[in-house]
Formats: structure tokens, sequence, C-alpha cells
């Protein structure tokens, strides 16, 4: 068997907080409404100077530094989003530039929306079985921000902005994300019109079509991970689920079965990031010592495509 694992992670937040109150001054909602509907009291947003280069750069040198690694280890380095700065060139070529990776190293962008990281972890981990460094260097992250219409209450007050990065090995005796990826496409429960197609480019959303949704896709992902790897709910250490809304994740919990306390979020502090949700929590557990060596994550994203994905990542 052959696969990765995670050697050492990191994030970067924009500086501004915005708290449930003062989007009261933007539309109107209410703190209560928020919170009791999503599990969000506040959330991150780009100002001044930040922006998705800015984030994604943090990351990745926080986590290449924690990794002990140099860039010329890298022979993959991936970016999911759907908010980079340019359309070209992509996010993982700036970040070449930057961090001065080895110009033959693998870059591109992923869009699988909040499914995006685990779809690059996925990917991070075929392309390095031939790739002739052994190091990954996989990104989520988001500006949300950027594609939110401040007019709809609907949807203005789920979306913040941030980055996770995680450095992440193969070895030909590490064992397999044991992946699960899918897309059923619909292109009217969540869209965010291109360029050049009209429309107003934000987020539109079908919140209870894509509610529906996700407290389907969620569990059955859980299931079937742990089917191929041949584990089950107890082998896993942390449940690390896209932040989404607290309430998916509560369904999602009951219906598996699962001890929540392995599957606590932080979506009160970041709202709904997509691509960086789960990298952004990965950091936080591994940072709090609540994710360490040895230790195995079920990571699950599902969201915009309609997109799914779930991985088994184990602690180096
Ligand atoms: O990242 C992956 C993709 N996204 C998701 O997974 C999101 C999935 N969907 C959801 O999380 C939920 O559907 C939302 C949080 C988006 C909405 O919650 P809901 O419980 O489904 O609310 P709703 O859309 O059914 O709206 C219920 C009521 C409506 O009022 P009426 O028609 O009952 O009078 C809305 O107008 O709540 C109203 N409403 C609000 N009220 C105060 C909608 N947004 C707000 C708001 N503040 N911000």
């Amino acid at each position: 068997m052959n696969g990765i694992k995670l050697i050492a992670t990191g994030s970067a937040l924009p500086g501004r907080a915005v708290t449930n109150d003062e989007l009261t001054k933007i539309v109107d909602t209410s703190d209560e409404w928020i919170s009791t509907r999503t599990g969000i009291r506040s959330r991150r947003w780009c100002a001044g100077g930040e922006s998705h280069t800015s984030l994604c750069l943090a990351a990745a040198r926080q986590a290449l530094e924690r990794a002990g690694a140099k860039p010329a280890e890298v022979g993959v380095c991936l970016v999911a989003t759907l908010t980079p700065d340019f359309l070209t060139p992509a996010a993982a070529c700036v970040l070449q530039k930057e961090l001065g990776l080895p110009e033959d190293t693998v870059c591109f962008d992923l869009n699988a929306a909040c499914s995006g990281f685990v779809y690059a972890l996925h990917t991070a981990q075929c392309l390095l079985s031939a790739a002739p460094r052994k190091l990954g260097l996989v990104l989520g992250a988001e500006v949300l921000s950027r594609v939110t219409d401040f007019t709809d209450r609907g949807t203005c007050v789920l979306f913040g902005d941030g980055a996770g990065a995680a450095v992440v090995e193969w070895r030909a005796d590490y064992p397999s994300l044991h992946a699960v990826l899918g897309c059923r496409g619909n292109d009217e429960a969540l869209f965010i019109p291109g360029v050049h197609t009209g429309g107003e480019p934000h987020i539109h959303m079908d919140g209870q079509a894509v509610f529906r949704f996700a407290v389907e896709a969620l569990p059955r992902c859980v299931r079937q991970v742990l089917d191929r790897a041949g584990l089950g709910l107890e082998d896993v250490d942390r449940f690390v689920f896209h932040q989404a809304n607290q309430r998916i994740i509560d369904f999602a919990v009951k219906k598996l079965g699962a001890d929540p306390a392995r599957c606590t979020g932080n979506i009160a502090r970041t709202g709904n990031t997509s691509a960086a949700s789960v990298p952004l929590l990965l950091d936080e557990l591994v940072s709090a010592g609540e994710l360490r060596s040895g230790q195995r994550a079920l990571c699950v994203g599902f969201g915009g495509g309609l997109t799914w994905a779930g991985a088994l990542l184990e602690m180096a």
C-alpha cells in the first residue's frame, strides 16, 4: 500500500473579525437568528493589504517551517480555491515563485468548492507517487467576502475568509487516504457566475436544497471512507468536517452515532470558509495538541458542484 501522511499544518486568518451584531447594521438579521440557525458568531474578512495571495503565503510558510521542510523538497503544490486573486497565474504558481519551489514542481489550482481541500489531498497523493520529490504542499484558501452579496441576508451572514496549509509526505509504506470523491452536477442550488457568464458575480444559494444535500452526503461519505479502510468509527481520533452549518454537523454526528467530542469545530469563529474550512480546522486541532502523531483524522468536505469528498488522514 502507498499513501501520504500529514507532516505539519499552517493557517492564516485575516485580522478583521466581523461579529453577528456588526452584520445587523448591513442586513435585517440578528445575532440570535445567525447563531441558532448556523452556530456562527463571527467570521474574518480581508481588509487593507490582505489578499488571497498574502493568506496563502503566510499559511504555506508556517506549514513548511513547522515541517522543517525546505521549498526545494516540495514536488507538488496544489491550492483548492474558488476565489483566487488571478484566474491565471494560478495561486499555486504564485506560491512557486514566492516560496522558490523548484520549477519542476507540479503546481495548479483546483476548484471543487467546499470539497476542494479533500479533493486536493487525494490528487496530491496520486501525483506524489510519481513525483521526483515526495513532499506535497496542499492548501485550501478563500476570500469569500469578495463574492458575497451584502444585500442577501440568506448568504452574507455565512461566509468568511482564510487559508489553511498542509505539508504531506508520500511513502510506499504509508496508508492510503481511502478517499471517496464525488459530484452530482447542479448549477442551481449553489453557483457563482463567471466573468463572462453575466449576472451578479456573487454566491447564489438555495440554502434549504444545499442543506438537504449536505445532511445526506456527510454521513454517507464517512461510512464509505470507513468501509474502504476496513475501520470503524472508534478507530478515528478526530472528525474534521467542513464547517458549513453547526446544524448539519450535529445532524450527521447523531445519524452516525459518532462521539460528539471528536467532532468539534470552529465555525463559531470562522464562519463558512469553503475550501479553507477543513485545513483551518486541521491546523487548529494540531496546534492545540488535539491531533497528534499516529492519530487519524477523517476529513469530509461537501458543497458547490455539488461535490463531496472524504479521506482518512494520518499524522506522521
Ligand atoms: O458550504 C457548503 C454549502 N453551504 C451549506 O451547506 C449551507 C446549507 N444551508 C444552510 O446552512 C441553511 O439553509 C441556511 C443557514 C443558509 C439558512 O437556514 P434555514 O434554516 O434553511 O433558513 P431558511 O432559508 O429556510 O429561511 C427561514 C427564514 C426565512 O424567513 P420566512 O420566509 O420564514 O419569513 C428567511 O427569510 O429565515 C429568514 N432568514 C433570515 N432571518 C434573519 C434568512 N436569512 C436570515 C438572516 N437573518 N440572516
